[in-house]
């Protein structure tokens, strides 16, 4: 995916983009059949669209994320990274998941609080950045890199999305190995109104990589939710001070990727 995938919808942009952008949907949603089978469709709301036209529903005390088929999304991955993070972290817990003609779907259990791009928290952008980075150093110390079975490194994103590494140029040493959430961007973060973190969501991507790799993505999307201004935030919610050649090439990266 691209770093538009987390910007806000309405934002100027210097070249017309023919995808939507994601974010809360402004229109009617189809439910797709699969879900309507899952939920009650009269209590059930669309909260969320990605880029390649997935959905994630709220319905009760249930989120269903729901990927069409052929859009590229792969929930299995994400189903296993759950299932995996939430022996140390808090993650929506798994409770159902499945696959038709159409598309393929995750059940989970909602988790407490809002997400960091809520109306609420971007009327409170510099409180929100320093929420994110400190959620973020906590996942990263939370989770443990030896056993972790995925990769996030430089070497796996190229080959996954079939670029050649020298487009991004040479890779920094690690600075420091964790288990990066891997689209650590503002929306999945949630955050509860007294000001502390509650879960983290959309861990497709989890593995063990560099922590700028996430660090200097959490900080870069807060300028696409929130306005320029913001990133030293994270950055201090972390609890680092910024590297600033690490940042540059793992925002290259993200943007390769
Ligand atoms: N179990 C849950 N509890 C609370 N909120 C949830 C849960 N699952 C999803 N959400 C909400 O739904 C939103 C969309 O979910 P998610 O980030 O997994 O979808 P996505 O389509 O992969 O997002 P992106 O556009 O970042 O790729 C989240 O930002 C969060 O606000
Ligand atoms: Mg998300």
């Amino acid at each position: 995916m691209t770093t538009a995938r987390s910007r806000p919808v309405g934002e100027a942009l210097a070249v017309p983009r023919p995808l939507p952008l994601s974010g809360r949907p402004t229109g009617a949603v189809d439910l797709p059949a699969a879900v309507a089978a899952i939920v009650d469709p009269g209590t059930t709301e669309a909260v969320w669209r990605n880029e390649l036209g997935g959905l994630t529903f709220s319905s009760g005390d249930r989120f269903v994320k729901w990927a069409p088929a052929g859009s590229g999304l792969d929930l299995e991955a994400e189903r296993a990274r759950l299932e995996w993070a939430a022996r140390w972290t808090t993650v929506p817990e798994l409770l159902g998941h499945g696959r038709d003609d159409d598309g393929s779907w995750l059940v989970t259990r909602a988790l407490a609080g809002r997400n960091a791009v809520d109306p609420y928290w971007a009327a409170r952008p510099a409180q929100a950045a320093r929420l994110i980075g400190a959620a973020l150093r906590d996942l990263h110390d939370a989770l443990p890199v030896e056993g972790c079975p995925f990769d996030w490194s430089v070497a796996e994103r190229t080959a996954r999305a079939g670029i050649d590494p020298a487009r991004v140029g040479l890779a920094p040493p690690v600075g420091r190995l964790v288990v990066c959430h891997g689209d650590a961007c503002a929306p999945n973060t949630l955050l509860s109104d007294d000001g502390s973190w509650t879960g983290h969501v959309d861990l497709g991507r989890l593995g063990v990589g560099d922590l700028w790799g996430d660090l200097a993505i959490a900080a870069w999307s807060t300028e696409w939710n929130y306005g320029p201004g913001y990133d030293a935030d994270v950055y201090a919610g972390y609890g680092v001070e910024p590297d600033q050649g690490r940042i540059a090439f793992y925002r290259r990266l993200w943007d390769a990727t």
